[in-house]
């Protein structure tokens, strides 16, 4: 399990940006992290994913402080940013694919199966010798989460991963993330955008000032959403999907 203990994050100039988060984060559930603007839900996941050294307090991997296990965090726990043209870097689709576990020393052949393996599983095949920047907005997104899942991250998050996506490109995007939950890894949404998702998650977490305001299960959280500055989604928590 991924957790925080007294995590606090002060900017320089004395901001505090988190606050004495503690919170757990299982590998065996579909999060969604929400809360309003600035009010540290980027931050948290930068942190998670060791992007951001804590001024106090810790993430911890399975009781370790992340700290201590420098690069190996990375096969642990990705991060799908909102701009996913960020994290691409390969001048083929294959080849981006191909980065992550060949950095990571896995055998040239094996790495190409694993590719291939995973095109089929994020249905990239047809985009497979294009160049990523030829990608429309949510495959673009897909190959991001591929890129962090074919390293076998037990888990991932994801920064308002349905941004500019048109329907489609939401369900598809939404089926990808229910891909990796059927295959055991956790996954962390944070997202404004609770209708498209929440039918989905197992857990709510609502961040505000850099704190957990609630954490609990959607259904006990959706009359509070109000209080913190949020919109209650219309009508009831199964309809909360764009899944065609
Ligand atoms: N370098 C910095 N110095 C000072 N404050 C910062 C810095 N970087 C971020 N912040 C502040 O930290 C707070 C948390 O930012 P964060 O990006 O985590 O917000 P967020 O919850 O992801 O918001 P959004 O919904 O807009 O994406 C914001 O108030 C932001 O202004
Ligand atoms: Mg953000």
């Amino acid at each position: 399990m991924l957790e925080t203990r007294n995590l606090v994050h002060r900017f320089a100039g004395g901001f505090q940006g988190l606050s004495d988060v503690n919170a757990r984060f299982p590998f065996d559930e579909l999060l969604v992290v929400t809360g309003e603007n600035g009010a540290g839900k980027s931050l948290l996941a930068r942190h998670l994913t060791g992007l951001m050294r804590p001024t106090s307090g810790a993430v911890l991997l399975d009781g370790t402080d992340i700290k201590r296990l420098g690069v190996r965090l990375h096969s642990e726990v990705g991060l799908v940013f909102q701009e996913a043209e960020h994290q691409v870097i390969g001048q083929t689709v294959r080849e981006d694919l191909a980065f992550g576990p060949l950095q990571r020393g896995v055998p040239h052949d094996r790495a190409m199966h694993l590719v291939d393996q995973t095109l089929q599983r994020f249905r990239l095949q047809p985009h497979a010798d294009a160049e990523p920047h030829t990608l429309s907005g949510g495959e673009l997104r897909r190959l991001a989460v591929a890129g962090v899942a074919i390293v076998g991250t037990r888990y991932v998050i994801l920064d308002e991963p349905f941004s500019s996506l048109d329907p489609r490109g939401v369900s598809d995007v939404l089926q990808t993330i229910l891909q990796l939950r059927a295959d055991r890894c956790g996954v962390m949404v944070i997202t404004h955008e609770l209708e498209k998702v929440l039918a989905h998650a197992d857990r709510l977490v609502i961040l505000s000032h850099g704190g957990v305001a609630a954490d609990d299960t959607p259904a006990a959280l959706l009359d509070r959403l109000r209080r913190h500055g949020l919109r209650r989604p219309a009508g009831r928590i199964e309809e909360m999907t764009w899944l065609d």
